[in-house]
């Protein structure tokens, strides 16, 4: 006899963005595991029992996760915005990958949910209007010098870039690193947009351009969005600008 795993997306903030999929996977199962803040936004259920761990401890998470649901349990993990971006549906596979064969044969579901780089973009207008890119400026699982590699391409290949994990406690330098690397390929007036706790009760956001963006404070809430050399600010009297990039490039970039 075995269960099921639901990796289930909450979106970035309140239960406004829960999903009616992730509502239904929530419900029905015995067992939530995820990082405490996270649990902290279900509603608890009689009977359902609860497994906070620290964000650090993914794998060890998964793999609880995963022993309880081959011994029959339907088991829920929780991440914030999509289970895929960042999160723990990859800690889940790479876990099934080196796990006993059995755990290849479990039941897994992956609930998708609103990430944040798309609350972002929302709150702020258009700037995924066309092409673009995610990257996390966390180097605890890959070295900086990648990262700069990665930044350098997708700048100088004219994508709109999404930043995940700015800024920690033990990485307050990295965003003015990569700030100031990317001004090597991008002009001075690019829009930069900076979207902190969006869909919590304490969200803000604020448009600034690549040449201010450092006197913005970030932190680990923060999500940040740097335009191409397309994106264009409307501003509006009384309202907050719109920023776009728009769908068409009439020329290749040299
Ligand atoms: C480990 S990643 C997890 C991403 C998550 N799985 C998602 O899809 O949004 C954590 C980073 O996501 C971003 N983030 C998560 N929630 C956010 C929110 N409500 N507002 C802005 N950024 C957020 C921040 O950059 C944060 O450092």
């Amino acid at each position: 006899m075995s269960g099921k795993l639901s990796i289930v997306g909450l979106g970035p903030g309140d239960d406004r963005y829960l999903t009616r999929e992730a509502l239904d996977a929530l419900a029905k199962a015995e067992a939530l595991y995820g990082y405490g803040p996270y649990l902290d936004r279900v509603p608890s259920r009689k009977g359902q029992s609860r497994h906070a761990s620290d964000n650090r401890e993914e794998a060890a998470r998964a793999r609880a996760a995963l022993s309880r649901v081959a011994s029959g349990a339907n088991v829920a993990i929780v991440s914030g915005g999509d289970p895929g971006v960042f999160a723990m549906a990859a800690t889940v596979c790479e876990e099934i990958a080196v796990g006993p064969d059995s755990w290849r044969a479990l039941d897994v579901a992956i609930v998708p949910g609103i990430t944040a780089m798309l609350a972002v973009a929302a709150r702020a207008g258009a700037p995924l209007g066309h092409d673009f890119c995610a990257l996390s400026l966390s180097d605890n699982l890959k070295p900086w010098e990648l990262i700069e590699r990665r930044l350098d391409a997708a700048a100088g290949a004219g994508f709109v870039i999404a930043l995940y994990n700015p800024v920690s406690r033990a990485r307050p330098l990295q965003l003015s690193k990569a700030l100031a690397r990317l001004a090597r390929h991008l002009p001075a007036a690019t829009p930069v947009i900076f979207g902190h706790a969006i869909g919590r009760s304490d969200e803000s956001l604020a448009v600034t351009t690549l040449a201010h963006a450092g006197d913005t404070l970030a932190d680990m809430a923060t999500l940040i969005i740097v335009g191409s050399r397309e994106t264009r600010v409307i501003a509006r009297e009384g309202r907050a600008p719109l920023v776009y990039t728009p769908r068409a490039v009439e020329e290749a970039i040299a």
